[in-house]
């Protein structure tokens, strides 16, 4: 058995298709579920009419008016589970339908009309940042450290530009799906989903004040990246209500269509970024303007805007900044979480500041990025030092190697000037360097105070309770390995309880890449707390041993609960109003190169190797870690160069895979992965933070490299057939 190269424990039964994922649950006696939206951007409901020709006996119809708490509870509760009298995007939830089949939820549907008075609506970002409404704006935070102004005045070069992120969309395998089953006063909720709590607490509000129970159980979950953090707590609140007034289960699935059109996606970004550098090139002082679009409700807005913000000074020393993040409103399909969360859309801008500022300059990129890299003890603009498991010094000095930077970067240089270059493929090579604060933000994870807990049960065996939940990052098999290592049980001997609220305690939810390195330490923790009760902490001992001692236990004792909560270390502190101290416990870093083509008929980016290097404190399953890098990376190229939602009057128009295109196995690069361990003290086994990580660096890689080839900043992404064509051709594009 190799260490740090185990078999997932999810491998055979996915591959093989016996997985059980929440469609294959066979309900009995269940009832379909539809969703009667608004086709409106905002408007106000003036009447909802049921055609007398359909036998509305036959289906079950609930609306805003029958509802107790109607408000979904994430962070500002202001999304209702159905509209009542006003719409404020194309697809709300109106009316929701149970029928026996989808047939006659179809032909229901087509027998609802619905009646608007159209009123004002923000349909862009740009009309909704003209309008300038205080009650547009979700969340506005402000960083500032040292004399911006000054310095800004005295700088030999002043280097800006606009730079814009598009919307993405999660494409997870396994669109959104939940199932309600009623039993007496419980309800039981299952589902694909990323956060049973975050359910369970919004479930705790709808019913609040009413005798409903319910429960929360995940089932295998087919992907999320995000997209199954908030959303699945309006549709649970859906079926809930559903199984609530009809007395019978009720499921409700996406098709592909729905998905695309109506979950929430990543937040698009517009960010006005300006560099104050010396001659000699290095940055002095960063003004940046960071505006998201937010969509109709604010979700989670107001800590993607946090992330954004506090990732916007990258990788780089910059002694004095001003960060200045808004979170807008528009009447648009709500925004939300997505694999990096806000963080990818600030890197983007500040990695393509430096781009511009060594085009101004003339510059190599690398070098520029080189030098104005911190230096292991410097200080983030927050006040945060960098002094502990900093290893991105090594991971760019590998990525120049393994990719032979310094040599094709002039070797490019010279082709391109080729005339055939000029009028047949022109080649690129671009760098990025990536950090991602590992778990929440600021006092996050001291507020959830995530529980883990561990049961001894006879036989030795171990039963290993959070509510983390496997969504194909890995996560059972990261645990079953932390705890093989420490209490030398084979997996068999450690049970992984089912993700069921009324079973687990509340670990948090699965994250901003946490769940291995906060809960995977409190898990670390637990079985130092049952080596304790058995007595073998002190001693080298063997399986054998560790079942002896279990057998020994029970006979004086019936039960080995043990719990663990999660704390930060006390040095570890944040000022959420001045946005001063630690962002982040720690960070993982990247350092990305990417090479591509534009085949100049076409104007298609092509990218053809990309070389990583990722600093990821311990790799606890060193393949796994490999297959997160990848996967990581082939989204953010997606994100890069192909995927593009079109919105019109506040419609997306996109409705799958014909007009939402995502990179397929043939767009996937040669790739080249490095993992650097530089241990972080308080992560189980030195491990950091990675889900989030490798998709964060992979764009501005892109993107530079794309620079490189068409002589100029790319400030805008997805990098299109369009946009490059525009790019090349006009000189600049209009923002
Ligand atoms: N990898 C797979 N295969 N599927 C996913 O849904 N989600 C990503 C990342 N990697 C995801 C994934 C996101 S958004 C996060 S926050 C982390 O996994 C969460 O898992 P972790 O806490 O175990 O890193
Ligand atoms: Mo990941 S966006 O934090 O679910």
């Amino acid at each position: 058995m190799n260490k740090h190269n185990e078999i997932r424990v999810d491998a055979a039964s996915k591959i093989s298709g016996i997985e059980r994922y929440t469609k294959d649950l066979r309900i009995k006696n269940a009832l379909v579920a539809g969703t009667v939206r608004s086709s409106r951007a905002h408007a106000r409901i003036t009447s909802i009419s049921f055609d007398e020709k359909f036998d509305w006996s036959k289906v079950t119809i609930l609306s805003a008016k029958e509802m107790h708490n109607n408000f979904v509870a994430i962070i500002k509760n202001d999304m209702p589970y159905l509209a009542e009298n006003e719409v404020n995007y194309v697809g709300e939830p109106i009316l929701l339908i149970a029928a026996e089949n989808e047939t006659m939820l179809i032909e229901a549907k087509k027998h609802i009309e619905i009646k608007y008075k159209e009123l004002v609506a923000s349909t862009t970002l740009k009309v909704a940042v003209d309008r300038n409404r205080a009650e547009d704006l979700f969340e506005e935070i402000l960083l500032e450290n040292g004399e911006v102004d000054e310095v800004f005045k005295s700088a030999d070069t002043i280097v800006e530009d606009i730079f814009e992120t598009g919307f993405q969309e999660h494409v997870y395998l396994e669109p959104q799906v939940v199932v309600a089953i009623p039993d007496g006063n419980t309800i039981h909720i299952k589902g694909s989903m990323q956060c049973p709590y975050y359910v369970q607490n919004a479930m705790n509000e709808l019913f609040m004040g009413t005798e409903v129970k319910v429960d929360v159980t995940q089932i295998m979950t087919g992907g999320a990246f995000g997209g199954k953090e908030d959303f699945p707590s309006l549709i649970c609140g859906h079926v809930a209500l559903l199984a609530k007034k009809t007395g019978r289960p009720i499921i409700l699935s996406y098709n592909r269509e729905e998905d695309i059109q109506f979950t929430t996606k990543r937040h698009p970004s517009k960010i006005h970024a300006k560099a104050a550098m010396s001659s000699d090139g290095k940055i002095l002082g960063l003004d940046m303007d960071i505006l998201l679009d937010s969509g109709a409700y604010a979700t989670l807005s107001p800590v993607v805007l946090a992330r954004a913000v506090l990732t916007s000074f990258g990788c780089y020393k910059i002694p004095n900044v001003r960060i200045h993040g808004r979170a807008v409103k528009t009447n648009i399909t709500p925004s939300g979480a997505f694999r990096g969360f806000g963080g990818p859309q600030s890197l983007f801008a500040i990695e393509m500041l430096f781009e511009k500022v060594a085009e101004t300059l003339k510059i190599p990129v690398w070098q520029i990025k080189k030098s104005n890299m911190l230096s292991l003890g410097d200080k983030l603009p927050t006040g945060q030092p960098i002094d502990y498991s900093y290893g991105l010094p090594q991971c760019v000095e590998k990525v120049l190697k393994s990719s032979d930077y310094e040599k094709k970067y002039n070797e490019l240089k010279k082709y391109n000037e080729n005339e055939s270059a000029q009028t047949g493929i022109l080649k690129g090579i671009g760098i990025s360097l990536a950090a991602h604060g590992c778990g929440f933000t600021g006092v996050g994870e001291n507020r959830i105070k995530a529980i883990a807990e561990m049961e001894l049960l006879s036989g030795g065996k171990v039963l290993v309770k959070t509510a983390n939940t496997e969504m194909g990052q890995g996560v059972d098999t990261a645990y079953k390995i932390i705890i093989s290592k420490k209490l030398h049980l084979p997996f068999n001997d450690i049970i992984i309880e089912e993700k069921n609220t009324s079973k687990v305690p509340n670990s948090g939810p699965t994250v901003a890449s946490r769940s291995t390195m906060i809960v995977g330490k409190l898990l670390l923790d637990n079985c130092e707390q049952i080596l304790d009760a058995l007595s073998l902490n002190h001693f080298e001992f063997s399986l054998q041993d560790f079942k002896k001692a279990a057998k020994e236990y029970f006979k004086n004792h019936d039960k080995l609960v043990v719990q663990k909560e999660y704390k930060h270390p006390n040095f570890i502190k944040f000022d959420e109003n001045t946005y001063k101290g630690y962002g982040y416990p720690v960070y993982s870093w990247s350092a990305n190169v990417a090479e591509i083509e534009i085949e100049l008929t076409s104007y298609q980016v092509e990218v053809k190797k990309f070389y990583t290097a990722h600093d990821v404190g311990k790799a606890i399953n060193k393949q796994q870690s490999e297959g997160q890098v990848q996967g990581g990376i082939v989204q953010g190229i997606g994100y890069a160069v192909y995927e593009a939602l079109c919105i019109k009057d506040g419609e997306v128009q996109n409705r799958g895979f014909r007009d939402y295109i995502i990179p397929t196995i043939q767009d996937i690069p040669e790739m080249h992965v490095d993992i650097v361990e530089d241990a972080y003290f308080n992560g189980p086994y030195g491990a950091k933070a990675l889900g989030e990580l490798p998709f964060v660096g992979a764009a501005p890689a892109v993107a530079s490299a794309v620079s490189f080839a068409i002589g100029k900043t790319a400030t805008k992404i997805p990098l299109t057939p369009e946009v490059i064509a525009t790019l090349i051709e006009n000189n600049n594009y209009e923002h």
